[in-house]
């Protein structure tokens, strides 16, 4: 039973994440050994995908799959895994996970450890697959009743934001700017067009309309923003994809960052003014318990 609770100083933090999932195993996180050679730790060559379960349940865990199966598809890594493979794991680990409330299944899958360390795709080797839980912090109320405040900045990453890579050092600058700036996401520009948050997806809402940028290779399509184009079309919100100017962040009544762990959240501060009344919205009011609603609360 040692193993399952980690002895490593360093590793006791990671209490309660014991059972993980590697390459076809379920052991205690602290006894999963990853390779200097994986091309994860080399070369981000590698995708993840984190998916919610509240109370016990897994939040679309489906299109968290099918989203991991496409980039893997695109980039050429076969895990062998159906997509009923990757449900047990997810279910398998958050039955397991010995969390008590909601909690995150964090999936990865690498191109796996070749021989040796070259760029172009190696031949026969097996990816890596990896899977944990960790607890999940819902959004504080405060959120929901005053909005948070954001900034924006240049988007500085590459041209395959539809990736869900984990090659994260864009996202990891965009949400160290929002923390030293004070704030809770920098919403990223590009080409003066809106393109996401740090690691959100992003609305804005004028007269009642909203729209969204476009499902293209500058962002990721989250599975919270397609929950959102879902319940607008069933409840007759207007709602459109398209490029949105940086400007319109400035003239909205209303601006939504969304996410898995962010939910939708109105961001009632841009650049340290008010946007819109300074309030979240009429909009954002109505569609969120309809969200809420299908999250199981
Ligand atoms: C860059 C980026 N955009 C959007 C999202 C939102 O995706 P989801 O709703 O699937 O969590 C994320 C989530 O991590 C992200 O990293």
């Amino acid at each position: 039973m040692t193993g399952l609770f980690p002895t490593h100083p360093a590793l006791k933090k990671l209490k309660p994440m014991t059972i993980s999932y590697w390459n076809g195993r379920y052991l205690p996180l602290d006894e999963v050994h990853v390779s200097p050679l994986d091309r994860g730790f080399l070369f981000a060559d590698g995708l993840y995908e984190v998916t919610a379960a509240y109370n016990g349940r897994l939040f679309e865990p489906e299109a968290h799959i099918a989203r991991l199966q496409r980039g893997m598809a695109s980039l050429r890594i076969d895990t062998g895994l159906s997509a009923g493979d990757w449900l047990a794991i997810m279910e398998r680990l958050a039955a397991d996970s010995g969390i008590a409330g909601d909690l995150t299944v964090y999936l990865q899958v690498t191109r796996g450890a070749a021989a040796s360390r070259g760029h172009g795709f190696p031949a026969g080797v097996a990816p890596s697959v990896f899977g944990m839980t960790s607890p999940l912090k819902r959004p504080p109320a405060a959120w929901r009743e005053q909005g948070v405040a954001a900034i924006t900045i240049p988007d500085i990453r590459w041209l395959r934001c539809d990736l869900k890579s984990i090659a994260l050092l864009g996202s990891v600058l965009a949400q160290q700017a929002a923390t030293d700036a004070g704030v809770v996401d920098a919403i990223q520009l590009r080409d003066g067009v809106v393109t996401e948050g740090a690691a959100t997806n992003v609305f804005v809402v004028k007269d009642g309309a909203v729209a969204t940028p476009a499902n293209d290779s500058r962002i990721l399509e989250g599975i919270t923003r397609t929950v959102i184009l879902r319940l607008a079309a069933e409840h007759g919100l207007a709602l459109e994809e398209r490029d949105v100017a940086a400007a319109e962040l400035d003239a909205a009544d209303e601006i939504w960052i969304a996410s898995t762990t962010k939910e939708i959240t109105p961001v009632t501060r841009l650049n340290g003014k008010p946007v819109g009344t300074g309030a979240p919205g009429p909009v954002w009011r109505r569609l969120f318990p309809l969200f809420a609603e299908r999250l199981g609360r």
